[in-house]
Parts: C-alpha cells; structure tokens; sequence
C-alpha cells in the first residue's frame, strides 16, 4: 500500500475525494498527511474528522520562499510518503523543492493543460472562447503548471456561462479524475486517462 501525502490550501473538497477513496479501499493507498500552508483551511478540519494526521505550515511566518519549502521538505519526508498529491495547494514551488520531489508528486490543475496555466483558468477559458474546458493531473515538475500528462477531464462550455458555472462543473470532474489517476499509481500503472462529463447531445 503506498503512503499519500496531501497538500492543501483551501476547502479541501479534491483531498477529501481522494482520502474517501482510500479508506474505502478502492485507491490501494493510506493518507498519512493532509498538510496546507493557510491555518485557517477548512479542509484541515475535514480532514482531522476523516482521522487523518494535520499539520499546518504557515508560509507568512517564513523569511522567503527557499525557508518555507525547506520547512515543508522536512515535514514531508518526516511524513514518508511514496505519493504526494497537491490539491488545491496554491503555492509556487521552488525548482529546488520540486527536484528532490519529481517523480513522486501530482498536481490538479483545472485547465486542460498546456492552455490557460496559473490563476484564473475558468476566466482564462470564457475570454478564449473555447467551446470545451476541463482539468487535468500531471507530475509536478520545476515549471508552473507542466510535466508529464496523467489524465484529462472535459466539459462543454454553454454560451452563458460564468466563471463559477464553469468552476462547479469542472470541479465534479476533478473529483472524478484524480482519484482515478491515484488509483493507477497506487496499482503500478502509468495512467494515461481521457474522460468527459456533461455533454449535451448532439
Ligand atoms: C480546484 O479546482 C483545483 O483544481 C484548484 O483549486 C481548487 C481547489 O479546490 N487548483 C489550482 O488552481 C492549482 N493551481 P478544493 O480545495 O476544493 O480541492
């Protein structure tokens, strides 16, 4: 059984997807750690009612980004995780961190990537025009919102959609896809994993 880790920023609602799947067996993982940089995260709470060891790290208390990343490799490898899963964590890693990390770290990313990297995706994907949207898993690497693809989910895009429209219906498929990429790592496999949600008929 492999050792997860979960990082976190906000509300928490992806980390408690993949936790809810493990402990019900069907990802063959344990989450050992649900860690976020914001002490006030809800999904902290959500997290310590799903009996999963907390901790908080607060980034404001560290002098730079190289100290608080230095902090969180320390907490991380105290933790020994063989995965560790970014979600919703929405900080910038530096490529030092990253380094002793690739290979072993996902990230969800609610864009269909390589378009629409950063903040903002669902507002990124409205001024675009796209008429399809989505999200996607991948490796974490030293480049923002890059390395190597392990699932995508799409969505349509309906010409009156809001940002917060799009937010919810990407988000449905986010619950969706990264446990299924979690399952496969924790199997052995490479994931490779297309999947669509809420397509009107044609
Ligand atoms: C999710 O939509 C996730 O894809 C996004 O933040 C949200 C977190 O929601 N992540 C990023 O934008 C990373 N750059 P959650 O806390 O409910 O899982």
């Amino acid at each position: 059984m492999k050792r997860v880790a979960i990082l976190i920023s906000g509300g928490g609602s992806n980390m408690v997807r993949l936790v809810e799947e493990m402990q019900a067996g069907r990802i063959d993982g344990a989450p050992v750690l649900v860690l976020s940089n914001r002490p006030q995260a809800a999904g902290l709470q959500r997290a310590a009612a799903l009996n999963v060891p907390t901790q908080a790290l607060d980034h404001k208390s560290f002098p730079d980004r190289a100290a608080f990343d230095a902090a969180l490799h320390d907490a991380l490898t105290a933790a020994q995780p063989d995965i560790v899963c970014l979600a919703g964590f929405m900080r910038i890693l530096t490529p030092e961190f990253t380094a002793k990390w690739e290979g072993k770290m996902l990230n969800i990313h609610p864009s269909l990537l390589p378009l629409f990297r950063g903040l903002h995706t669902h507002r990124q994907a409205l001024e675009a025009g796209v008429t399809v949207h989505g999200c996607t898993v991948h490796g974490v690497t030293a480049a923002l919102d890059d390395g190597p693809i392990h699932g995508q989910a799409v969505v349509p895009v309906h010409p009156n959609d809001t940002e917060a429209d799009l937010a919810a219906r990407v988000l449905v498929e986010e619950h969706k896809l990264y446990p299924a990429v979690l399952a496969a790592l924790c199997a052995g496999r490479t994931p490779h994993i297309a999947q669509s949600g809420a397509f009107p008929e044609a």
